[in-house]
């Protein structure tokens, strides 16, 4: 029997959107998901121009979110959207993810997943409570090279890791630009819609995400610095945190949204006892790995030594370079692939071809903000990671 293609109902992504349009040509990419619904913008005329221009049905671009889901559930169960993925500005992740599983449908979330901790557990208790499946756009997880470091890590070639140092340093907040009509900078900047984090919640989260993902170790205590650089802009702007891993490694994370200049510099340093390894997100195609005794080595997607947990990551041979979109293509496939298989719980273990940033790891991004916060505002020089 054929694979089923999965139905998607899409929130936010409308005209002039930014990362709705990345999705839409992720979740196509492989062939699993298509999309049947949407409430693109909260403006009706953008909504209606949106849908059209998306070749959704009329009667499938609804006014609103939650006459998306009202809608959605009047149709037969064979017509009906399988999942909505979520790419509204922060403030409706939680309001709309709690409704959407209520409403009985699985969702896919763009990070960070709530306003504040509060609110995470709160979609993680509608996750239990409904048993509908929950997975999150950290992107950066999705890259095949990623998934290489991580089994490297994990398998143990560096040996016990001491070291994890992670930078994102991007420049195109610093000027006000969220004064001068920039839709994108202009909610960023907004607690109301952006939550307790400027830069933090906007990168930092992606920052810590990935040094947890790839180094397989969990933050216990850390020591933040938080700046606003920009005048008169409500949050901030510019993150260093020291951070403190349960078995005694030590990390550095630093977050900017005013190194001007700066592209996406997303990049990862994990080093142990035997070597290390280091990635950046402009040159995704290409880990390298240092060590004490012998050569280094440089590895490259699609090439030879890889684990086998990154040929499913991969759609191209060697030297054909694949990148964000794919990136998030293969969070959308193993979402996918989750779906279809009822029978799958919880979540599976990382390198797995159904591995998707979890609940867990959503919440987890949520104390790390509220931790990074109140320790950048108190004296205290070490606070303590909690999340329950
Ligand atoms: N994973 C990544 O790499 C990545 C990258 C960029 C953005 N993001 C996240 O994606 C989300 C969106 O960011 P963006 O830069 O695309 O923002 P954006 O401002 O470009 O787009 C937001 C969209 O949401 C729509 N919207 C607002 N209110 C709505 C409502 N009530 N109903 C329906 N639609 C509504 C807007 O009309 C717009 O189309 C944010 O949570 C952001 O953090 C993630």
């Amino acid at each position: 029997m054929g694979r089923r293609v999965l139905r998607l109902g899409m929130a936010g992504g409308g005209e002039g959107a930014f990362i709705g349009a990345i999705h839409r040509a992720a979740a196509a990419l492989d062939g699993e998901w298509r999309l049947v619904a949407g409430a693109f913008s909260s403006d009706s005329e953008r909504n209606r121009r949106s849908g059209e221009g998306l070749g959704v049905d009329a009667a499938r671009t609804y006014a609103s979110f939650d006459a998306m889901l009202a809608g959605e559930n009047a149709l037969p169960p064979e017509e009906r959207i399988d999942a909505v993925t979520i790419v509204t500005p922060n403030h409706l992740h939680t309001p709309m993810s709690i409704a959407a599983l209520e409403a009985g449908f699985h969702v896919f979330c763009e990070k960070p997943m709530a306003l504040n901790l509060a609110e995470g557990r709160a979609i993680a208790a509608a996750v239990r409570g409904t048993g509908r499946h929950y997975g999150l756009a950290f992107t950066y997880s999705g890259y095949p090279l990623v998934e290489e470091a991580r089994a490297r890590v994990a398998r143990g070639d560096l040996g016990a890791i001491r070291l994890v140092q992670v930078e994102y340093s991007q420049g195109w907040l610093s000027r006000a630009i969220d004064r001068d009509g920039n839709k994108q900078a202009e909610w960023r900047t907004d607690p109301a819609r952006a939550g307790l984090g400027g830069c933090l919640g906007d990168i930092g989260t992606h920052a810590f995400q990935l040094a947890e993902h790839v180094s397989g170790l969990r933050v216990d205590h850390l020591c933040a610095d938080l700046t606003t650089h920009v005048e008169g802009r409500r949050l901030d702007d510019d993150v260093s945190v020291l951070l403190r891993f349960g078995g005694g490694a030590r990390g550095v994370l630093r977050a900017s949204q005013v190194a001007a200049g700066d592209e996406n510099g997303l990049k990862l340093r994990v080093h142990g006892e035997h070597g290390g390894l280091e990635w950046a997100q402009m040159e995704p195609n290409t880990l390298t790995l240092r060590w004490l005794d012998r050569p280094a080595e440089i590895v490259r997607a699609g090439g030879p030594g890889l684990a086998d947990t990154v040929a499913v990551r991969m759609r191209t041979p060697a030297g054909h370079p694949e990148g964000y979109i794919e990136a998030f293509a293969n969070l959308y496939r193993a979402f996918a692939s989750r779906l279809r298989d009822s029978a799958a719980t919880g979540a599976s273990a990382p390198g797995s071809a159904d591995w998707f940033p979890s609940i867990e790891e959503g919440v987890r991004n949520m104390a790390f903000v509220e931790t990074v916060i109140s320790n950048a505002g108190s004296d205290n020089k070490w606070s303590q990671l909690l999340v329950d």
